[in-house]
């Protein structure tokens, strides 16, 4: 159910409010029901894009936009987590409010690059006027090796070039021979969508080089959170497009997010690709963003949301969490998505089972709200193979193998508490090859999904009751032999300590 929040409410500022009313207001969020357990979540409020994701002084760093009262989009901060593996992340407070003219409708969302000694973050500082028209500043701050956060007194770059609207935002930078570069988000005068490329020496001084020259003509009337890299010698373009039409198995969620990838030639903007692909095809996936650890590897994290849906949570305060991190590679010309090998554990930890899945559903000697769940399917001759996990009752989320169409299949009509309705009840991944392997990673309300060692993810939110805990399997058709590795992942709780 949507819980309507006036503008009013919407862009009052988190140090209007009482203390410990606030306090109170946390609390009573951490006692919700669906809270998370290992992935990161706001202390109360909304959390939606992942922002200024980096390694800095022997850590990685995870910003999200936040607007702290309550469920909705309203005034977005900064908020700052900290990680050592990628695994565990610990809160640490504000990293940038909105307090000056240039941001004082919202820090919007920017991505973080060190230079000398300092992590360097650039965000969008979002402005409305009386009439409510928005004029957007590129802005810089830095983070020292102190833990300081400070802003420049000035945007870095104002204006917008010919030809584009005021909805100009999230830049994400990189350093390539000496240069920075960034790509910002756009809309073209004709609301169609766009990534504008600029350039510096010194990170002070941005000059407009051109928007990126795709071959997808009108695509969308608006890009959010382009992110543009090179892996192993092909060039990629993740953005989050908005307003794409549903095709076929794929785009069924509202909004949408995914990439081209090619060869990008920087000199002239001009991209040679492939289709538009989703990163994910599940339920709620939005605003990836990527960073490159230290030792090269490239990894991206999402908003597990869509924008503009209600979530079940929203009556209870709070709404919205990240993905877990994934590594990616290009694999035989294929994009590849797996977990960091962090989230390896020792196969002596886990509770294992072998079984030949026939007609009679079987429950599964271990389950759970928090774990991770590997399977290897073998021998399949079954027409359909279903994994149902939270189960209770009349109550379970449905994976399904159809070996005939070879189509992963996930269905939450059954989940609990009902998700945006309107969203259809199942997602489904055409498989490159047969089912033999998955990695399921079950918390609190969600289950991530990883198909055939990262050839496909599926991610979504569930709200099942807390006593849905059993994990069944059954075969139609025939039969299939599956084996199933269980670790239960209470003990990698996320450090949700109340820091403002
Ligand atoms: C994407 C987005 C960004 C913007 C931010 C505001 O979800 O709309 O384009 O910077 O969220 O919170």
């Amino acid at each position: 159910m949507a819980v309507h929040w006036t503008r009013e409410e919407r862009y009052r500022r988190l140090d209007s409010v009482d203390p410990e009313e606030y306090d109170e207001l946390t609390k009573a969020v951490a006692n919700a029901p669906w809270r998370q357990k290992y992935h990161v979540q706001p202390l109360a409020g909304l959390l939606n894009d992942p922002n200024g994701f980096s390694w800095y002084n022997g850590q990685y760093h995870l910003f999200y936009q936040w607007f702290p009262l309550g469920p909705a989009h309203g005034l977005k901060y900064w908020y700052h987590t900290v990680s050592d593996n990628l695994v565990t992340f610990e809160n640490k407070g504000i990293a940038l409010s909105p307090d000056t003219p240039y941001d004082s409708h919202g820090v919007y969302s920017g991505s973080a690059l060190q230079a000398g000694e300092d992590l360097m973050l650039f965000y969008t500082g979002n402005t409305r006027d009386e009439k409510w028209l928005r004029t957007p500043y590129q802005c810089m701050a830095k983070l020292d090796r102190q833990g300081v956060f400070t802003k420049w007194p000035r945007p870095v770059i104002t204006g917008v070039p010919d030809g584009f609207t005021q909805e100009l935002r999230d830049p994400k930078l990189w350093k390539e021979d000496g240069m920075y570069y960034c790509v910002i988000g756009a809309q073209q005068t004709d609301q169609t969508g766009a990534a504008l490329l600029y350039k510096s020496e010194d990170l002070h001084d941005w000059h407009f080089i051109g928007e990126v020259r795709t071959e997808l003509g009108a695509f969308g009337y608006m890009w959010e959170c382009p992110d543009l890299f090179s892996l192993q010698g092909t060039d990629f373009l993740v953005f989050s497009p908005l307003g794409l039409k549903p095709e076929g198995l794929s785009r069924n969620n509202l909004f949408h997010a995914g990439y081209i990838s090619g060869e990008f030639d920087l000199e002239t903007g001009i991209f040679h690709h492939g289709p538009f692909t989703e990163l994910d095809n599940g339920f709620d996936f939005y605003a990836p963003q990527t960073m490159e650890a230290p030792d090269g590897t490239r990894i991206l994290i999402a908003w597990m949301a869509v924008p503009q849906l209600p979530y079940p949570t929203d009556k209870d305060g709070w709404a919205n969490c990240m993905t877990l991190p994934r590594v990616l590679t290009v694999e035989e010309g294929r994009l590849k998505q797996r977990l960091p090998a962090s989230w390896n554990k020792p196969a002596e930890q886990a509770a294992t089972m072998e079984l030949t899945a026939a007609g009679q559903p079987e429950l599964l000697p271990f389950g759970g709200d928090c774990y991770e769940l590997q399977t290897d399917v073998q021998d399949v001759t079954a027409d359909e193979v279903h994994i149902d996990l939270r189960v209770r009752g009349l109550e379970y989320t449905r994976i399904t193998y159809d070996r005939n169409a070879q189509q992963l299949i996930f269905d939450r009509s059954r989940s609990g508490e009902p998700v945006n309705a309107s969203e259809g009840h199942a997602r489904i991944t055409v498989l490159s090859r047969p089912l033999q392997q998955l990695r399921i990673l079950v918390d609190v309300s969600s289950v991530e999904i990883f198909i055939n060692d990262g050839d496909a993810v599926m991610t979504s939110r569930i709200f099942p009751g807390e006593d849905s805990t059993g994990i069944r399997v059954q075969a139609e058709g025939g039969t299939a032999k599956l084996s199933f590795r269980h670790w239960t992942l209470d003990g990698i709780a996320f450090k949700n300590e109340r820091i403002l």
